[in-house]
C-alpha cells in the first residue's frame, strides 16, 4: 500500500486493516507512517517500508520487506502521487517524466517485484486445487480518463497506468489476480487545496511543488458535479475497499470511477 502517510491512502490503509488485513505502508516521511500506524492502532498488523518509491530499488524493497514480514502478499495499491502542473509550452522534460515515473513506472517496477512471489505462489495453489484470488488496485484519475488542460504529465501518467492495469489483467488472470483501477474525480485531500501563497508544498527531487488546484476549479466542480461536492478519503477508499475484496472476484481489467458522476 504506497503513499499511505496521509490523504486517500491513510483511508484505505483504515479500510484494509478494519477489513481484517495486515497491511505494509508506504511513504517519503517517516514520521507521517508512525503517526499512520498509531491511527490505525492495530500493533503487529501495520508495518512501515519508508523510502522514495521513485528510487528503483524502493519497489522491489517494500515487496521484499513484505513477504518477510507478513509471509505474504495478496494485496497491492499503488496509490502513492502528486501533482506538478502546467501547461504544455511550460513543462519541462524532467516535469513530465516525473509524473510518469511515479504514476507509472513505479507501479510497474512493484508489480514486477511481486510478480516471482505471485506466479510461484498462485502455481503451487493451482496444483493443490485452491483457487486464491489476489487483487491489485492501481490509482488513476479522470484526468487520465478525460484529459485536464493544464496538467498534461499528470494526466499521461495516469492514462499509462491504464495500460498497465488492462495488460496486467490479462498477463495475471491465470495466476487468479484480479486487476483493476479506481479514478478519481476530486477528492478532499491536499492535492485539491486552492492554490494560495500558503499552499502546501513538497520537496521533491531539489524542487519544491506547490500542490493545489485553481480556486475557480472547485467552484466549477460542484456545479459541475451531480453530487454536488468533492469526495472525502474515506469515500475514496470505499472504492479501493470495491476491489480489494472478495466482492470484485469476477471483475478484472476494469477502470471504476469515483467522483460523485463527475467528468471532465
Ligand atoms: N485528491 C484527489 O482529488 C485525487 C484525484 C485523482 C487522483 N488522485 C490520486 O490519488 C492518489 C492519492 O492522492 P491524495 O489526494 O491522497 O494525495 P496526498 O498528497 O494526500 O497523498 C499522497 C501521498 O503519496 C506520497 N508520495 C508521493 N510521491 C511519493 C514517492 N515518490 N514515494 C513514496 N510516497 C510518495 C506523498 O508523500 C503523500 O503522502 C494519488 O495517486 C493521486 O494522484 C487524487
Amino acid at each position: 500500500m504506497t503513499g499511505a502517510g496521509r490523504g486517500i491512502g491513510r483511508a484505505i490503509a483504515k479500510r484494509l486493516v478494519g477489513a481484517g488485513a495486515r497491511v505494509m505502508i508506504n511513504d517519503l516521511d517517516e514520521n507521517l507512517l508512525l503517526e499512520s500506524e498509531a491511527e490505525l492502532a492495530r500493533p503487529g498488523r501495520v508495518r512501515h517500508v519508508t523510502g522514495d518509491l521513485t528510487d528503483p530499488m524502493v519497489p522491489e524493497r517494500v515487496v521484499h520487506t513484505t513477504v518477510e514480514q507478513f509471509e505474504s502478499i495478496d494485496i497491492i495499491v499503488n496509490n502513492a502521487g502528486y501533482s506538478w502542473d502546467n501547461v504544455i509550452q511550460k513543462t519541462t522534460d524532467e516535469q513530465f517524466q516525473a509524473m510518469l515515473e511515479i504514476h507509472l513506472v513505479t507501479p510497474f517496477r512493484l508489480l514486477r517485484a511481486a510478480s516471482t512471489y505471485i506466479r510461484e505462489t498462485a502455481k503451487k495453489e493451482i496444483a493443490n486445487g485452491q483457487r486464491v484470488m489476489r487483487k491489485v488496485v492501481n490509482i488513476t484519475s479522470i484526468a487520465g480518463t478525460d484529459g485536464n488542460p493544464g496538467q498534461v504529465g499528470y494526466s499521461s501518467g495516469k492514462a499509462g497506468i491504464i495500460g498497465l492495469t488492462k495488460t496486467m489483467a490479462k498477463e495475471w488472470g491465470r495466476y487468479n489476480v484480479n486487476v483493476n483501477a479506481v479514478g478519481f474525480g476530486l477528492i478532499g485531500t491536499r492535492l485539491v487545496q486552492p492554490l494560495t501563497d500558503a499552499t502546501a508544498r513538497m520537496e521533491m527531487h531539489g524542487h519544491q511543488i506547490r500542490l493545489g488546484v485553481q480556486p475557480g476549479l472547485l467552484d466549477s466542480v460542484k456545479t459541475a458535479c451531480p453530487l454536488g461536492r468533492l469526495g472525502t478519503p474515506e469515500e475514496a477508499a470505499g472504492a479501493v475497499l470495491f476491489f480489494c475484496s472478495p466482492l470484485s472476484d469476477y471483475v478484472t481489467g476494469e477502470v471504476l470511477i469515483c467522483g460523485g458522476g463527475l467528468h471532465f
